[in-house]
């Protein structure tokens, strides 16, 4: 399968088997996240599998505004940021990118001071929503990589973060930006209408 078949043929699938989801290839999406590139190669994103199926059927409840199906997921993939670690990670990985000479020292010293420091003292959403936006090249690789390895999956933004992370327990100082919901398809849906090119060239 090339990438452009797995771009054309990924859907949103929300029905799923009985089939239970392997933890090998649950790895194999992680993978997918791990490689993925990151803004000074932070990698802000964590996760967490949950294959419990009580677990599984409790998020298809409020946790989720109600999305009875995610209940009948395979297994659900926790998407969360780091916020806590964001700064300190990309500061190192800097010095690893100046190091590697892929980062001039002027350069690595700009993005500090115009891009680190402002986070740093700004208001907490702003370092979220930096951190959002590496997690989400993550979650897209992952349901590329689904694709390619038969599983469906669904993006998961609806969701009530405080519920989930009392629930399952998730350290201190990690957001949950999204759920990736993780199954066997049991539908095959045409694809979902998109805006045409004219429209989205700008
Ligand atoms: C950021 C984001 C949040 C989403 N949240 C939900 C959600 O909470 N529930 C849901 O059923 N689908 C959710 N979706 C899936 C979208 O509805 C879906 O991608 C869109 O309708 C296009 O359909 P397709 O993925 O099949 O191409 C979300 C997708 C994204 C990217």
């Amino acid at each position: 399968m090339t990438v452009q078949e797995a771009i054309a043929n990924r859907r949103s699938i929300r029905k799923f088997t009985d089939q239970p989801v392997t933890r090998e290839l649950l790895l194999e999406l992680i993978e997918a996240a791990r490689l993925s590139p990151s803004g000074c190669n932070s990698q802000p994103w964590r996760f967490r599998l949950v294959t419990d199926h009580t677990d599984i059927e409790w998020l298809g409840g409020p946790a989720t505004a109600g999305q009875r199906w995610v209940g009948k997921a395979g297994a659900v993939i926790v998407c969360c940021v780091d916020t806590s670690a964001y700064l300190c990670d990309s500061r190192a990985t800097i010095r690893a990118l100046r190091e590697a000479g892929l980062m001039t020292p002027e350069f690595a010293q700009d993005v500090d001071e115009s891009y680190l420091k402002p986070a740093e003292s700004g208001p907490p959403g702003l370092l979220r929503g930096a951190a959002s936006l590496n997690l989400a090249i993550a979650i897209s690789a992952m349901m590329l990589r689904a694709v390619e390895l038969g599983l469906g999956t669904t993006w998961i933004g609806r969701l009530e973060e405080k519920l989930i992370q009392e629930r399952l327990g998730l350290p201190e100082g990690l957001g949950v930006a999204a759920l990736l919901a993780v199954g066997h398809p049991a539908e095959d849906p045409a694809p979902r209408p998109r805006k045409p090119l004219d429209e989205i060239l700008v």
